[in-house]
């Protein structure tokens, strides 16, 4: 019996390039297809088939998904429209015959939610699972890589404002999500939900604590109110956008608690231990203090 053919959305993009390392790490026998709105950026990709795979051209996708058995979707970043592509590419793979589907979708994404962006996510889970596609949802917690937008600046000023009032998030290496969503692929669907984490949930000034012990710089975390954050961010020249559906609504979504769950998903699917995020800032250190 030949093994199941393994399709990876958004191949082009961070976490669906670590996937199909991680698939061709575990020397996956099987044929790997790599799909991406650009296939040229791809050329130099060994040991994987290229098919172009736009989620905005459905008979494009049908017909990129031919042959397929495990599919998965990388969410798209199109935050604001994505629902619509991600729902395409439901509907593709039941015409294409696709037989298993696997989402990256974020923790606790259930309504109300302080998060703009998490009812683009519930839906597609709900699509996935109306579709009557076998499936495996992959909850992916905010990866530690996001710090590094915001951290070297605290560092600098040797100040982080924050609005968490001590709430805690499980950061996790987009490696280690990237590994647990290859591991979900080889083990196929299990009509389940994980959420991926990282191995503990810090709070900032847990967070500051190590920051300072992997460069040797102080950093005192200020807490203030999410209007004086949204105010100072302001003031600081940030986009009313990225303030409003990034800035306020993680702060919110720390302190309600939800980015704090403890899983054990990336050593269940990929079999080690997700990397401690003292690891991840030691391995970026020159970032941190560039
Ligand atoms: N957990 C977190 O902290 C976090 C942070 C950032 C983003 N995310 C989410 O996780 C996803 C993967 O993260 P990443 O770091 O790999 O982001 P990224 O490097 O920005 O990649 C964006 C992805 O969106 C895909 N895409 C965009 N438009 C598409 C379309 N019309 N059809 C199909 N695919 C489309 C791209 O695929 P091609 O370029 O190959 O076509 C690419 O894989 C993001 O897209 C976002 O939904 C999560």
């Amino acid at each position: 019996m030949s093994l199941p053919t393994l399709f990876v959305s958004g191949a082009g993009g961070n976490l669906g390039g670590l996937v199909i390392e991680a698939l061709k790490a575990k020397s996956y026998a099987g044929k790997i297809i790599a799909g991406t709105r650009d296939p040229a950026k791809l050329s130099g990709l060994s040991g994987v088939e290229v098919r172009k795979a736009d989620f905005a051209d459905k008979a494009g996708l049908v017909a990129a998904l031919e042959g397929v058995d495990r599919f998965l979707i990388v969410s798209t970043d199109q935050i604001g429209q994505r629902l619509a592509g991600h729902v395409a590419a439901i509907e593709a793979a039941k015409q294409a015959g696709v037989k298993e589907i696997f989402y990256t979708s974020m923790p606790n994404p259930e309504a109300p939610s302080e998060i703009t962006f998490a009812p683009e996510h519930l839906g597609t889970e709900d699509a996935i699972k109306a579709s009557g596609i076998a499936y495996t949802i992959l909850r992916m917690n905010w990866y530690m890589e996001n710090m590094l937008g915001s951290l070297p600046g605290n560092l600098k000023s040797g100040q982080w404002f924050t609005s968490t009032q001590g709430g805690k998030n499980n950061y996790v290496a987009r490696i280690d999500c990237a590994r647990a969503a290859a591991g979900a692929l080889l083990k196929g669907a299990e009509g389940k939900i994980y959420t991926v984490t990282g191995p503990a949930a810090l709070s900032n000034g847990e967070i500051a604590v190590l920051a300072t012990e992997v460069t040797g710089k102080p950093l005192t975390v200020i807490e203030i109110t999410d209007e004086q954050l949204a105010g100072g961010a302001k003031a600081a020249g940030v986009p009313d956008f990225v303030i409003e559906h990034f800035i306020i609504p993680f702060e919110q979504f720390a302190r309600s608690g939800k980015a704090a769950g403890n899983t054990d998903a990336v050593e269940t699917l990929w079999g080690e231990k997700p990397q401690s995020l003292k690891a991840f800032l030691t391995g970026h250190r020159a970032a941190l203090v560039g």
